[in-house]
């Protein structure tokens, strides 16, 4: 399967499986795929949990954005599906620039959010008390989220591969 579609990007609250369905779907898409935390780290030469130790949330932030633009930057000349790390999209610029995007948010309850992130690599913004501290930041971010969203999949009961074919039939239905 191909597609018009030059950007498909991924938003949701860590635990939303952004990563994982993201590579599916540029699987089943036959496009790219870049994972933003991924280049943050590659850029930093470090994972994020030490970013954030050594230098700090605002520095991490500023990478962040780099690589989002850099992301959106290969995206215009190679279609691509992007994963943004889950705070990503509050910065106002990375929100600005995702116009150029079409933009899935990955929607999720905090009870399945809660137990794959359980089971993930360390999130800084969620080790002192992981449910408290997701349930205050998805309250924050999904208006955001929301408000970005050219459209909302809930993935709770959804396998990775179901959740990326159910993206890819919304695009190409999109293009019909
Ligand atoms: C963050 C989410 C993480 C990572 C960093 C900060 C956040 O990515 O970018 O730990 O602010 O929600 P995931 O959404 O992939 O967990």
């Amino acid at each position: 399967m191909n597609t018009q579609l030059s950007t498909l990007a991924l938003i949701g609250p860590p635990g939303a499986g952004k990563t994982t369905i993201g590579r599916r779907l540029a699987g089943l898409l036959e496009i790219d795929f870049i994972d933003t935390d991924e280049a943050v780290v590659a850029a930093a030469g470090q994972p994020i949990a030490e970013i954030f130790v050594d230098q700090g949330e605002d520095a991490f932030r500023v990478l962040e954005r780099r690589a989002v633009a850099d992301a959106l930057a290969r995206a215009r000349s190679t279609p691509m599906v992007l994963a943004l790390g889950g705070g990503a999209p509050l910065d106002p610029i990375t929100a600005a620039e995702l116009e150029s995007a079409t933009v899935v948010f990955l929607d999720v309850s905090d009870a399945v959010a809660i137990r794959r992130v359980g089971l993930d690599s360390p999130r800084p913004l969620l080790a002192a008390s992981p449910r408290r501290a997701w349930r205050e930041l998805m309250a924050k971010r999904r208006p955001v989220y929301e408000g970005l969203a050219d459209a909302i999949v809930q993935v709770d009961d959804l396998t990775p591969d179901d959740a990326a074919g159910r993206i890819a039939a919304l695009l190409t239905e999109g293009e019909r």
